[in-house]
């Protein structure tokens, strides 16, 4: 598996997971928005096919993670995971001083992934993300990457 910037001719392939992999996916403007701002928007790929992207921000040593999605066909196979160590690695070098993130309260899978990395919970933002029947509460896990 390879990781590399994400640039615009990453937009069909980036859409194409969103619209899969989400509930209320992106649209192709915020998308392209960040395939264009450079050290944003990050691939996972292995032979030319993207695995998966994410999406951070990192302002005054404060990194987020903005998004984070594996093709449903290859999800449960360790992308997430190389993907989610590649940007810390990033961000580490960045002198980022901490990760944050938040993520919906019914992601078990999602949940896992960040709580085996060493993120925290820091809070919760009531009601925050749209469902079918409602919404549901944001939870909001933070990471500290310098020693
Ligand atoms: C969350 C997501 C990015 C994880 O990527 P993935 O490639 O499927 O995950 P991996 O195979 O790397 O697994 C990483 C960890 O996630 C957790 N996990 C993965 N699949 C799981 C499942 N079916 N049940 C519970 N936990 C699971 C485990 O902790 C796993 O670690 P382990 O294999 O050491 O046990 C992916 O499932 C996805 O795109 N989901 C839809 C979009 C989304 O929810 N994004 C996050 C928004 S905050």
């Amino acid at each position: 598996m390879e990781f590399r910037a994400a640039v615009m001719q990453d937009l069909t392939a980036v859409m194409s997971i969103e619209r899969r992999a989400h509930f209320h996916p992106w649209s192709e403007s915020v998308i392209s928005r960040y395939l264009q701002k450079p050290g944003s928007a990050w691939i996972a790929e292995e032979n030319g096919t993207v695995l998966g992207w994410a999406v951070i921000t990192l302002i005054a040593g404060e990194a987020e993670l903005l998004m984070i999605a594996v093709d449903p066909d290859y999800q449960g196979k360790g992308t997430g995971r190389a993907l989610m160590n590649f940007l810390l690695n990033y961000l580490t070098e960045k002198q980022a001083e901490q990760w944050f993130l938040d993520v919906r309260e019914s992601n078990s899978k999602a949940i896992a992934l960040y709580e085996s990395m060493g993120f925290c919970l820091a809070g919760n933002r009531s009601n925050y993300y749209p469902t079918a029947n409602g919404h549901e509460d944001a939870l909001l896990y933070c990471l500290d990457l310098q020693p």
